[in-house]
């Protein structure tokens, strides 16, 4: 497939084109200021997404889209800017008639006590505002179905750790290990994201991941 990855450059971003890749997909990647290494069957583009134009031709040959935007956790108007960049890409996706799937927070996830993440006590508070625009994001568009998208809510750690395929799927509930750890590596993240978009299971809905055991 032709996947597009917006933020390729970032934590979560690089390493779905590294696992893209690794599974022989076509990967075209978007990144705003950091370019990151150049590789087979990789085509980085320097770009805004807010130059809708640009961004619109240079994903429009793709088969999916990838989104995993931050405007950054240090933007003077971080959580309107996520919503303003979903704006976009989301009106881009429905114009191009293309898949999207938006890698969000896990503080609009269900903890045990049915309390959200977000007014719990598993994060401390600058993390949650970190989160504030993915949230609004979510609430703006989760009943939106005139538009492909699939939301991933990851663990609420997300770690720089290696792909091991041994995570569970959960749809609005926090997952938790048998230590009540919600947690899950980067890579693991990658790959699950990869899956979704070469065999869809959740259009028009959100999952989540972490591990179990
Ligand atoms: N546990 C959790 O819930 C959890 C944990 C981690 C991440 N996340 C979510 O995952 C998503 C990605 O986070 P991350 O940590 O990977 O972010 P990140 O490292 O800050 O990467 C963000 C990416 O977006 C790009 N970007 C920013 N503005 C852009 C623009 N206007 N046009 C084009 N590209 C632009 C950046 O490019 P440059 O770097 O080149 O500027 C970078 O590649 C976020 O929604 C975040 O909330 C959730």
């Amino acid at each position: 497939m032709k996947i597009a990855v917006i933020g390729a450059s970032g934590f979560v971003g690089e390493n779905i084109v590294n696992v893209a890749l690794s599974r022989g997909h076509e990967v075209i990647g978007i990144f705003r200021r950091n370019k990151i290494k150049d590789q087979n069957n990789l085509k980085l583009h320097k770009l805004t997404i807010f130059d809708e134009e640009i961004f619109e031709n240079t994903i429009k040959d793709a088969d999916v889209i990838i989104s995993a935007y931050n405007p950054g956790y240090y933007h003077v108007a971080q959580a309107q800017r996520f919503v303003d960049g979903y704006d976009v890409m989301f009106k881009i996706a429905k114009k191009l008639n293309k898949h999207i799937i938006a890698v969000i927070g896990s503080t609009t996830l269900i903890q045990y006590d049915g309390e959200l993440v977000k007014n719990g006590l598993v994060y401390p508070k600058p993390w949650i505002a970190a989160l504030a625009g993915t949230d609004m994001v979510y609430d703006k568009y989760k009943n939106e179905h005139s538009i492909k998208i699939s939301f991933i809510s990851p663990a609420a750690e997300v770690f720089d750790g290696d792909l091991t395929k041994e995570f569970s799927y959960g749809k609005d509930h926090l997952l938790y290990d048998k230590l009540e750890r919600s947690r899950i590596s980067v890579q693991d993240l990658a790959y699950a994201i990869v899956l979704e978009a070469e065999n869809p299971k959740y259009i028009n809905s959100r999952f989540t991941i972490a591990y179990q055991k």
